[in-house]
């Protein structure tokens, strides 16, 4: 589904609900940088995520201007090496039934957004590589985490932090994009920005002012209905 229908305004207004509706996957931003004043605000909101005992076990890097240029180049040459040296693993193909389709059915929307042919094995390369120049966001918001046991509890907590961020995001006017694929190259964003070691990558975040015009915008995902979702216990 084609959707062009969003808005660049600061709007603080917005109700819950709005916010949470505006909220989506972007994949294409304008270079102009978030002020820094705007940036706190959105932190001091992500901040107020919930946690598992209060915990609070979010180490967040932000990465922004000369830093950004050098950290793209940097995953950009792994990315083509192969040179994957992730934190946590991530199969696609451990995905199965429904879910195994609704991650088809995501990949086809953006392969079919960018103009790019399912079998050009080429150019999906290329398209899927937008993911290293963090779609031309100004900004990446890296989050690291301490490893505790398995791990389920702090990457739950996590999940909570990178929500509300994309919200505060959201209710801005601006916009964000979730990135597993960032977290790919774990080591190598450790080395460039020079992070400890115990601290473990999940995933990132890139953001700024959405770009109207990128292809990468051209899609929107559904959800399925609340009856697949729900169960009623009375
Ligand atoms: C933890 C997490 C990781 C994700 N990783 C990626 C990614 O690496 N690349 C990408 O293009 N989209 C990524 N996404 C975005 C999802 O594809 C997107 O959230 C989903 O298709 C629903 O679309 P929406 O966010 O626009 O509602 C990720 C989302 C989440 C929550």
């Amino acid at each position: 589904m084609i959707d062009t229908q969003f808005s660049n305004q600061v709007d603080e207004t917005l109700t819950f609900s709005e916010t949470v509706h505006r909220r989506r996957s972007y994949r294409g931003f304008l270079s102009t940088p978030v002020p820094e004043s705007t940036m706190i605000r959105i932190l001091e909101d992500a901040q107020r995520a919930p946690s598992n005992c209060n915990t609070q076990p979010w180490s967040v890097h932000i990465v922004s201007g000369q830093k950004l240029v050098k950290l793209s180049q940097a995953m950009l040459e792994k990315n083509d090496a192969g040179q994957y040296t992730p934190d946590f693993s991530f199969d696609m193909n451990e995905y199965y039934g429904a879910y195994a389709t609704r991650k088809d059915a995501q990949g086809r929307a953006y392969y079919e957004a960018m103009e790019v042919p399912r079998d050009d094995k080429e150019a999906r390369h290329r398209a899927a590589a937008h993911n290293y120049k963090f779609f031309n966001a100004p900004h990446v918001a890296l989050l690291f985490m301490p490893s505790f046991g398995d791990n389920v509890r702090v990457a739950g907590d996590i999940g909570m932090y990178a929500q509300t961020f994309l919200l505060a995001l959201a209710a801005r006017g601006l916009g964000g994009i979730p990135q597993t694929s960032l977290g790919f190259f774990a080591e190598t964003i450790r080395d460039v920005l020079g992070i400890s070691e115990e601290l473990k990558m999940l995933f990132g975040i890139s953001f700024g002012y959405p770009d109207e015009n990128a292809l990468g915008n051209r899609m929107k995902m559904d959800r399925v209905a609340l009856t697949d979702s729900v169960t009623f216990h009375r």
